[in-house]
């Protein structure tokens, strides 16, 4: 049960059962390219069940400053005149991405190939975010950026320049720094083809598809032809599934519980959780499968259930890496041990979730060992209520009130407010299925 919710901080105690049926809002990083790409076109774009997290905001923002002509209509659609590829105009002050890696990573991409200068910065979080790795394939595509620490860190400034296309093998699995080659790829002359190591989160590629921009995808590979232009068109965005997740969990540990999740995108580069949780012993049932906009789409309903403890490494990482906190909650309540490794990208998360994961648990009175590449977390706990803290991270925030609903006594998660960056109506979707 909910006992309060002050602006700052949130108590929760331990919960009845989970029941009901919840649609959730668009997803964030589909949101982000919906905003994007949909500002790039000629004509104009209806986006509906957009997020309306901040981070989503920020991006809306970052265009309008940039002179596109967008309106909110009803909560969750938004219009966008697009005026094409080229016809951004030269940002008056610096954008703001606030605590949106998405944001600055990919628009570092789509700036360095515009006429213009442009000063991006971020929260502090962000600003300890590292960046080298976008500014890395931009320069050698000729970009000319500039930040602090040697250029790893923002503010960024840009002078955007004409681009040549390149071929980029990515060191490291982010979609992000291959949508931000893809989004300069765009703008540059020629064909700009990337590789990825392993399979990351596809969004750009399908919204770019889905728009009608031809794209090729061969293997681990994409390729973008630079310079040609694409008409608006409307755009559906599916229920947020690393959203979804906090529900999943919570109704797989918290007894007598079932829940169904409406329309939640089930993109397989996203959905590594779901088969973690599987594996685990969770009962998942994936129902009503079709497309929305290119992605897919489906109903998920899940029942509590006993849960083993497992490892989980390499390639499966990167299709899970938002969920790792919830599943380190899912982890502490599952029989034996828990083992997350290849996982070192969560120390430069909005914090370092390695960390913060094994601080914060251990104050519920798990048994956590930190590994620089991951954790491991001895199941099969009772777990204790206590006061813990977010370290300014939405998706650590709202699974440490995960925990507290199956602890005993009370729980106090400190600095909450971070919950509106990417889901705002968390705690109003977690009351209307709470008994
Ligand atoms: C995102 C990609 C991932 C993910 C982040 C959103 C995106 O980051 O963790 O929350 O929208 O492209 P990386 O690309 O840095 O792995």
């Amino acid at each position: 049960m909910i006992i309060e919710t002050p602006a700052e901080k949130i108590r929760v105690s331990k919960a009845g059962s989970l029941r009901g049926e919840i649609t959730l809002p668009g997803d964030k990083s589909i949101s982000h390219r919906a905003v994007i790409i949909g500002a790039l076109a000629k004509g104009e774009v209806r986006i509906s069940s957009l997020s309306s997290g901040e981070d989503n905001q920020r991006t809306i923002t970052a265009f309008k400053q940039m002179g596109v002509d967008i309106t909110r209509e009803r909560d969750g659609d938004l219009r966008i005149q697009g005026k094409g590829l080229f016809a951004l105009k030269e940002p008056a002050q610096v954008i703001d991405a606030g605590n949106s890696g998405t944001t600055m990573r990919l628009l570092t991409g789509l700036l360095s190939g515009q006429k213009f200068f442009s000063v991006l910065s971020g929260d502090t979080s962000l600003n300890q975010r590292p960046m080298k790795r976008v500014i890395e394939p931009l320069s050698m595509m000729g970009a000319q950026i500039w930040g602090r620490g040697g250029g790893n860190f923002a503010p960024l400034a840009i002078t955007g320049r004409n681009l040549k296309a390149i071929r980029y093998e990515l060191p490291v699995a982010s979609a992000q720094v291959k949508s931000a080659v893809i989004l300069a790829g765009l703008c540059a002359e020629g064909i700009t083809e990337v590789q990825e190591p392993s399979f990351t989160r596809d969004h750009t590629e399908r919204m770019l598809a889905y728009f009608g921009v031809d794209l090729e995808r061969e293997g681990s590979a994409v390729r973008v032809q630079g310079g040609r232009e694409w008409e608006g068109k409307e755009v559906i965005v599916p229920g947020d599934i690393s959203s979804a997740a906090f529900f999943i969990v919570a109704a797989t540990i918290i007894p007598h519980s079932e829940i169904t999740i409406r329309g939640a995108g089930i993109n397989p580069a996203r959905t590594g959780f779901l088969e973690i949780l599987r594996q685990m012993g969770a009962s998942i049932k994936i129902a009503n499968k079709r497309e929305v906009s290119g992605e897919p789409v489906a109903d998920i309903v899940v029942r509590s259930s006993r849960l083993r403890g497992r490892e989980i490494r390499g390639e499966m990482i990167p299709r899970a890496i938002d969920e790792i906190p919830i599943l380190a909650i899912a982890a502490t309540c599952a029989e034996g041990e828990t083992v997350i490794r290849d996982a070192g990208e969560l120390r430069v998360k909005e914090t370092d979730r390695i960390k913060a994961i094994a601080s914060e648990l251990k104050r519920f009175g798990v048994s956590v060992e930190e590994y620089e590449d991951g954790f491991m977390i001895a199941g099969g706990v009772k777990l204790k209520g206590t006061r813990c803290l977010s370290y300014g991270d939405h998706r650590m925030a709202m699974s440490l009130i995960i925990a507290g609903l199956v602890s005993e006594g009370e729980t106090v998660v400190d600095g909450t407010e971070c919950i509106r960056t990417s889901f705002p109506q968390f705690m109003e979707t977690l009351k209307a299925i709470m008994n």
